[in-house]
């Protein structure tokens, strides 16, 4: 039993009367580094601005072993309106990753929410299309060769509600094949990344999920080189206990690595607090936090991949930024709070990493 373990198990009576509500619930949550208890890597989205944040640093530095560029790998910053590349802010989180002994996630080449005024001008023109879609592919995971353990090569290519698929450019100018292409120009460009086809509401979303599923077998049946699978896990605390749990069943049934990409839950606040609570939405999102974690460690070892939180402090959180706030611009929706203490949370990821 690793020293880590055996320092879980001294924290577990604790852990255990703050899951059951007593009054040692208001004990504070215990500030044991998530990386160490975890068994897999805990990583975290992150922005080059936050970099020189000492308070983020203070999060980032002690609890995480993995960071996913949140927005600065994506093609709305790295490609520019004329085709030029500016990696500025992706090297620099690759430096930050590199420089700590985190492992980098890319993130992500292909969505069907982002394109470029470099693409649009040659939508629908065959070949100088396609050539571009390689080339771009080739560009962005060619130059984190050997720095980017895996990619999220295909972002979100399901419907909202699960019937059929996005409609994007990628899709008018190859079909569904864009896929396939994105997943063979990645394995070409990074020859040893992980190349995941990553999606959300698959534990919310049963309609979603079959779809997905569907897909993905699809996909493997062609050969095409998917090797892990993303499930975002953006989610909202009332989602009923086991549904977690049972779509992380269905989605390892194909024996691919797990990631949990981006986690966050979502405690909505405005009525619900209201009428629940702050303290009891806490509880609710420890719950569920144990159940992600529970889900995953529970997973045979070469298929745990890996954790990622959607940010590090609440405030951190897209969901504190306008639009997204329609629930509340004071949502609590990560693992630690504004001022970077461990919530309730905390304590339900290490008892699901126990
Ligand atoms: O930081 C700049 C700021 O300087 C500038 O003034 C402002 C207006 O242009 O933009 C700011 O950057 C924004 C960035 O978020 C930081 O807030 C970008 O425009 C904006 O596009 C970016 O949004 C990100 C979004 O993906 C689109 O890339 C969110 O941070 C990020 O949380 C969100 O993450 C997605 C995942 O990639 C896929 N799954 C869903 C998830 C949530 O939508």
């Amino acid at each position: 039993m690793t020293l880590r373990r055996r320092e879980l198990l001294h924290l577990a009576p604790a852990l255990a009367l703050a899951a059951c509500g007593s009054q040692a619930q208001e004990a504070p949550p215990p500030d044991l580094p998530l990386k160490d208890a975890a068994p897999f890597p805990v990583g975290l989205a992150v922005q080059s601005g936050s970099l020189t944040d000492a308070g983020w640093r203070a999060v980032a530095d002690r609890h995480f072993n993995q960071v996913t560029p949140e927005w600065e790998m994506k093609m709305e910053r790295v490609l520019q309106d004329d085709g030029s590349y500016d990696f500025s802010a992706a090297d620099a989180i690759a430096e930050y990753a590199a420089s700590t002994g985190k492992r980098l996630f890319g993130h992500a080449l292909i969505w069907y929410a982002q394109t470029s005024p470099a693409f649009e001008r040659i939508d629908g023109q065959g070949s100088p299309f396609q050539a571009a879609y390689r080339n771009y592919i080739h560009e962005v995971a060619g130059r984190y060769r050997g720095r980017a353990a895996a990619w999220d090569v295909v972002n979100e290519p399901v419907a909202e509600d699960g019937d059929g698929f996005r409609d994007c450019v990628w899709r008018r100018n190859f079909g569904m094949a864009y896929i396939d292409r994105a997943f063979e120009h990645a394995a070409e460009a990074d020859p040893n990344a992980l190349l995941f086809l990553n999606e959300y509401n698959l534990e919310s979303l049963p309609a979603k999920r079959v779809t997905f599923l569907r897909l993905l077998e699809d996909l493997l049946r062609r050969g095409t080189p998917v090797t892990g699978v993303g499930t975002q896990s953006h989610m909202d605390v009332e989602l009923a206990p086991g549904a977690y749990a049972a779509a992380m069943r269905e989605i390892a049934a194909f024996g691919l690595p797990v990631h949990v990409s981006e986690l966050d839950i979502s405690l909505g606040r405005g009525a619900k607090a209201m009428v629940q609570g702050d303290r009891a939405l806490l509880l609710k999102q420890a719950r569920l936090a144990e159940e992600v974690a529970r889900s995953l460690a529970d997973l045979p070892a070469a298929q745990r991949f890996g954790l990622t939180i959607w940010g590090a402090r609440d405030g951190d959180s897209w969901l504190r930024r306008p639009p997204n706030n329609g629930g509340s611009p004071t949502d609590q929706p990560l693992m630690f709070d504004d001022a970077g203490r461990p919530k309730p949370a905390t304590a339900g990821l290490l008892r699901g990493f126990g």
